[in-house]
């Protein structure tokens, strides 16, 4: 028994890392659909069709006792339709945290930074109309953090400027009031937490559901009978074996490859 948790790329592992400390009593498998890397540029009917057709082959595979999709690109767009044609699984999605964002600002100005994918949802539209009536959302869909992300989690090096460049519209100034939370809705995001904090114009809150997440999965298999023998935790690239770098990364997450 198994958890299969799933991103486009290596994001999804801020998740995973918080799903292990929760459920240290399961066996994980982490699925980075690198060979489609990133989702955020996929047009929505060819990235559904290919997730759907991906779930299958994984579910086939893996059978996992939860699937956790730690990729906000694909819950958004994917969730309902793989509930739909795969019943018997259970599915637990990450999507923007626009109902806690709204609970807590001070300002009512709140930026939801996430790849241009997830700007364009109309999921993501109705948290908004549904949650945050009262607040005025910026919503920035960024090209290039993902990239970023990956390139700073398997190097080390980190675009300072760049980083800058790309969340600076969600700072909003407004009569007097300044934007106070930014929901990072990308998975891959809280790996650059630091530096967005560091290059920031002014302090705000910054928003990660990843505990949040696998907080909702452990609760779901809670009640489960426990796996006889646990099983060693792994990897799988779509793209094939991954290079030195990410091999590294992902030992250093204690999943063999
Ligand atoms: N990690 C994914 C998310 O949470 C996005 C990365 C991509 O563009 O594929 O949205």
């Amino acid at each position: 028994m198994s958890v299969l948790v799933f991103d486009s790329g290596i994001g999804g592992l801020t998740v995973l890392r918080e799903a292990r400390v929760l459920m240290p009593d399961r066996q994980f498998i982490y699925v980075a659909d690198d060979a489609a890397f990133p989702y955020g540029d996929w047009e929505e009917t060819a990235l559904l069709d290919h997730m759907t057709e991906l779930f299958g082959r994984l579910i086939k595979t893996w059978k996992p006792e939860i699937i956790v999709i730690a990729c906000n690109t694909a819950s958004t767009l994917a969730i309902e339709r793989l509930r739909e044609v795969y019943p018997d699984e259970m599915f637990v999605g990450t999507v923007p945290a626009i109902k806690p964002a709204a609970e807590r600002t001070r300002s009512g100005l709140v930026s939801v930074l996430a790849t241009p994918g997830t700007v364009r949802r109309q999921y993501t539209r109705d948290l908004i109309s549904d949650w945050a009536s009262k607040c005025e959302v910026t919503l920035v869909g960024s090209v290039k953090l993902a990239q970023l992300a990956e390139t700073y989690m398997r190097g080390g090096f980190v675009d300072e400027e760049a980083v800058l460049a790309e969340i600076l519209p969600c700072f909003q100034e407004k009569d007097g009031k300044r934007t106070d939370i930014i929901v990072l809705a990308c998975t891959h995001y809280p790996f650059l937490v630091n530096r967005m904090r560091k290059m920031a114009p002014w302090p705000v809150d910054w928003i990660d559901t990843s505990e949040a997440i696998a907080r909702r999965a452990a609760s779901l298999i809670e009640a489960r009978a426990l796996p006889e023998t646990i099983k060693d935790d792994v990897a799988v690239f779509t793209g094939g074996k991954p290079d030195g770098l990410t091999a590294k990364l992902l030992r250093g997450f204690g999943l063999a490859v």
